[in-house]
């Protein structure tokens, strides 16, 4: 048999809504944990990701400081990330968390390499050299904790990717999944990760690639042209969150390409970058839609990004549906 048909949503499973609903999903989801894994201890990679941060979430309440979360900070993340997971898991909610800082080790093996395929494969490759090194330290573990919701299972029967892609642990790894909120919708995810408490910004937290940055600094890394991009996407995401934007359009994000272009600031010539903000819609991730943003919107951001962010000159706005143009730029 296999993942799919093993994992199936039952028919009579209530689509959760409500946060009494939701309580009672956390309940029934608790007691399952502790018959699954008795006094046993679960590893789990903690992206700050919305699945994974609800599976800690619901796998603290179960089994408290048995659970291992590990945070690796690839250096990609957005401003501010690893500082909140830090924040909510270790701080408010007593997880037990690894935070490893492996930024220079990213970035080290990722210089010079301007292929967008291998850079990916680096990055997701080097990731799990990570984290099975802090596992290899671990005593004592016999099981994964994983956020796969019932669209990655979906997406595994229909052989768009394989279930273990989820959490992209590796094949050897002998360790029993514990997935509890596999058969949720990511709706359903999100009502019950403001029912146990998480901050609303983690639960409402829009859509972002497991390569993260690094597919928005397209060709070869480098670390001042990176800084650009985060600081421009946080820039992004303040304006956003102020135009009441922030979880009603689907995705926005900045990309810093690696071009430059004349510019003049206090009547001086400069040659920099451009920034490009893209900002879409969509209901399946295959087509998608531009936002059309409000002209104040639009000079606000051009304005903050020139002025706040080192390197950038010009700001320019992708205003390209999918089809042709993907989502990402790599
Ligand atoms: P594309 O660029 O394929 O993106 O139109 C569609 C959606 O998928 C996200 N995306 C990724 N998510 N790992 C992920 O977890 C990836 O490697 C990846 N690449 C793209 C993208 O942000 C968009 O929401």
């Amino acid at each position: 048999m296999g993942y799919y048909e093993e994992n199936k949503r039952p028919e009579s499973m209530e689509r959760i809504t409500t946060k009494e609903q939701a309580e009672a999903f956390i309940e029934e989801q608790v007691s399952a944990i502790r018959e699954q894994v008795g006094d046993g201890k679960v590893l789990l990679a903690l992206s700050g990701g919305v699945d994974s941060s609800v599976c800690a979430a619901l796998l603290i309440r179960a089994i408290g400081d048995q659970l291992v979360c590990v945070h690796v900070n690839h250096g990609l993340l957005r401003k501010g990330e690893p500082e909140q997971v830090i924040q909510v898991f270790r701080n408010e909610l007593g997880a037990n968390l690894i935070y490893v800082d492996a930024v220079d080790r990213f970035l080290d093996k990722l210089e010079g390499v301007d292929d967008p395929e291998e850079k990916r494969h680096i990055i997701g490759a080097e990731f799990i050299d990570v984290f099975a090194e802090e596992a290899a330290k671990l005593d004592g573990i016999e099981y994964l904790g994983q956020g796969t919701i019932y669209p990655d299972i979906l997406e595994s029967k229909d052989g768009i990717k394989a279930h273990h892609n989820v959490g992209g642990m590796p094949e050897e790894f002998d360790f029993e999944l514990v997935e509890p909120v596999k058969l949720l919708y990511k709706d359903e995810v999100r009502v019950v990760g403001t029912a146990l408490g998480l901050p609303e910004s983690m639960v409402q937290r829009q859509p972002f690639p497991g390569p993260g940055l690094g597919v928005r600094c397209p060709g070869a890394i480098t670390r001042d042209r990176l800084e650009a991009v985060r600081e421009s996407d946080a820039i992004l995401r303040e304006e956003f969150a102020k135009a009441g934007l922030a979880g009603k359009v689907w995705q926005y994000f900045t990309v810093v390409p690696d071009f430059k272009s004349t510019g003049i600031t206090d009547g001086k010539r400069t040659f920099d970058w451009p920034c490009i903000i893209r900002a879409i819609n969509t209901t399946d991730v295959v087509e998608v839609s531009v936002e059309h943003l409000d002209p104040a919107l639009m000079d606000r951001l051009a304005e903050r990004i020139t002025g706040e962010v080192a390197g950038i000159n010009r700001v320019l706005y992708d205003f390209t549906p999918k089809p042709p143009a993907t989502v990402e730029y790599e």
